[in-house]
């Protein structure tokens, strides 16, 4: 694992603040983020999520953005700029669901393009996806999927806004919802539009896993209700 110099001070920044105490591995190359394990000051681990575009010493993943219209006019500065933004935006929306009891990871400090965050598994082995749970119940899944998304939109009132199976974690029988850095809040402009395309990808899933999916069309048309941001429909 090698991390260009910034992403190793920031590292260093947040041991010496005393968030980590130790990295050990990563735990997953992502499009936008590269996941490591570690443990904190009292042993318990970690989830250490580094946004980048410039985590690879050498610029590797500059493609990724180069190809992507939203980024056209972007330089590199405005790249790790973005980085930032991501990781804070992370970090707020994790703290709004802890406060509002939304079963997610719990955020233990961020540093420029760093969160850190409870690790969901065990002895550095992630929970898996709900993408690649294949022996449960899925109707009783589904149940406690729309349950976890009524909290998320009516209490913490953020809309997830890329959630999926493969955002979502299972570990000792329940779900967590992960990949927070571009949730928004239920007034945003957006927000109608996420939440219809964060229900229909769990409706799809669930839906092959031969549950009926109705109960989702009944959940976006009571949670648009709740919008405030005028595309609700
Ligand atoms: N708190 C956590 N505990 C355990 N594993 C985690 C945690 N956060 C993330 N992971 C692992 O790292 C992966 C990537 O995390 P995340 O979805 O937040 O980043 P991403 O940039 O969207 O990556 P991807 O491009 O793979 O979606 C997850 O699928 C999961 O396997
Ligand atoms: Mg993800």
């Amino acid at each position: 694992m090698s991390l260009d110099h910034k992403t190793q001070m920031v590292l260093y920044r947040l041991m010496s603040r005393g968030v980590i105490k130790r990295v050990s591995g990563p735990i997953k190359y992502g499009k936008e983020s590269l996941v490591i394990h570690g443990y904190a000051t009292d042993d318990s681990e970690l989830a250490i999520k580094i946004h980048t575009s410039s985590v690879f010493g050498d610029d590797k993943k500059k493609g990724y953005m180069v190809g992507d219209r939203r980024f056209r006019h972007a330089g590199r500065r405005i790249n790790l700029k973005t980085t930032l933004v991501w990781a804070e935006r992370e970090y707020r929306n994790l703290r709004r669901l802890e406060k509002y009891g939304v079963r997610a990871p719990k955020p233990l400090g961020y540093e420029a393009n760093v969160v850190v965050m409870t690790f969901i598994g065990e002895n550095g082995v992630p929970a898996q996806r709900l993408i690649s749970v294949e022996k449960a119940d899925f109707g009783q899944l589904s149940k406690q999927a729309q349950e976890l998304i009524s909290k998320h939109v009516l209490d913490a009132r953020l809309v997830h806004g890329d959630l999926s199976p493969y955002n979502m974690l299972f570990w000792e029988d329940k779900l967590f919802v992960i990949d927070l850095s571009q949730a928004v809040p239920i007034d945003h402009p957006k927000a109608g539009f996420l939440l219809r395309r964060d229900l229909t990808n769990l409706k799809n899933f669930f839906t092959s896993r031969k549950v009926n999916g109705e109960d989702y069309d009944v959940l976006l048309h009571h949670l648009s209700s709740e919008l405030t941001g005028g595309d609700g429909q």
